[in-house]
Formats: structure tokens, sequence, C-alpha cells
């Protein structure tokens, strides 16, 4: 399968939101990352249903939903209502994750889990054959414009091996520093998804810069 690039639009222009939406529509990119932080599980608070619901009105491409929340559990429904295609939950966010993930897929949205850079792969083993996609933090959560972690390389070479091992059809996301120097790298480790924030919406061409990171050479 050809890698998938996932614009997160934390980083976008939310003066000119539109604007940014539409860029991503017509551009290589195949899915819109959205990062909803609520200032307890994270230090930071981004947006909410409103933006979500504005962004699902104009996107042409799925909605790839990042929640950085304590007790996701509460908001489900509302995600779905909204619009969200695809919703991640924290591994760290989740006492009852199992529960958690078959919920998200009874409402018929891609259920995804997420670790924190601390966090290891391993203790994803009893779940990975019921996820659709495991999201690597590859940054502490919280900020756009952080430095990459080196160790995410070695994550997700474990990943890759434990998803061939367990049978699973999880897809691998990194998020969290991408940029043009370390895309190829991560994709030969066995990523599937790059999220990609102010390195997209901070350069100049912005459809340049997704096209750069879908056909690496
Ligand atoms: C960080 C968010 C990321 C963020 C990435 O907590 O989950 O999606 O937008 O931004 P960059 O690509 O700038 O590191
Ligand atoms: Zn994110």
């Amino acid at each position: 399968m050809m890698h998938l690039i996932s614009p997160s639009l934390l980083s976008a222009d939310f003066g000119n939101l539109q604007h940014d939406i539409e860029m991503t529509n017509s551009s290589e990119a195949d899915w819109f990352h959205l990062d909803i932080m609520d200032g307890v599980f994270v230090p930071n608070i981004s947006f909410g249903f409103p933006i979500i619901k504005y962004i699902k009105k104009h996107a042409t491409k799925p909605l790839d939903v990042h929640l950085m929340i304590v007790d996701p559990d509460r908001y489900i429904d509302d995600f779905q209502k909204v619009g969200a295609d695809i919703l991640t939950v924290h591994y760290e966010a989740c006492n009852h994750l199992h529960r958690t993930i078959q919920n998200i897929k009874s409402k018929g949205m891609k259920a995804g889990v997420s670790l924190n850079p601390h966090t290891p792969v391993h203790l994803i083993k009893d779940i990975i054959a019921d996820v659709d996609l495991v999201l690597i933090m590859s940054v502490n959560p919280g900020f756009g414009g952080q430095k990459f972690i080196p160790n995410t390389i070695d994550k997700i070479k474990e990943l890759k091996e434990l998803i061939i091992k367990k049978k699973s059809n999880a897809l691998i996301e990194v998020d969290g520093g991408v940029d043009n120097t370390n895309a190829k790298t991560l994709i030969d480790a066995g990523c599937d998804v790059l999220v990609a924030g102010s390195y997209i919406f901070k350069s100049e061409n912005q459809p340049d810069t997704i096209k750069g990171l879908k056909n690496l050479s």
C-alpha cells in the first residue's frame, strides 16, 4: 500500500480555514488530521465540535480525529455525529480500552489507539487485533512544531512485527515533528500514515510540500 498523508489542521490558519481545507482537498493529501485537546490530558486546549462540523462540511477526504482528552467514552457519540471517520484515543487515557474501541467501531467509525513517547508497544499486544490504527506519538502531545524523538523509529519496527505476528490489519500512523528529513526513514521502518502540521502549513507552497511527503525518493 502506498503510504497516506494526513495534514494536521492544528497549524492551519484558523482565520482562513476554508482556504486551508480547500488546499488540502485539492492536494495529494489523503486525510484531515484533527487534534482535539482538553487542557487536562495535555497542557493545551485546541478546538471542539463547532469547528469539526465546519471542517466536515467542506472536507472531501476522511476526518482522522486524534483525541487528547481524558475519559473519551463520554464523547464518542458526539464525534460520530460531527463526522469523524477515524477516531483515535490515547492508551494512557482509557481504563477500559477494549470497551472504548468496541464502542467506537459500533458507531461505524474506524478505531485507533495512540501511544505517548514513554508508552511501550508491548502494552497493546492484546488489543492490536481489534484496532484499525495505531498512532505513535513522536513528540509529547499538546503542541505543534516540536522536535521529532528518534526512538520512534525503533517503536515503529517493533509495532510492525507485532502487527504481523498477531495478523492485525492496523495501520501505523506517526505524529509529531514529521518533515522531509525523517519521512522516508519512517516509511521504510513500516509507517503507513504520516501526520504533518507545521511542516506543511508553515511552508510556502503547501500542495508541493504535501506532494513531497507523498512521493518520497
Ligand atoms: C501534537 C499533535 C500533532 C501536531 C503535529 O500533539 O498531535 O498532530 O499537530 O504538529 P507538527 O507536525 O508540527 O509536529
Ligand atoms: Zn495529532
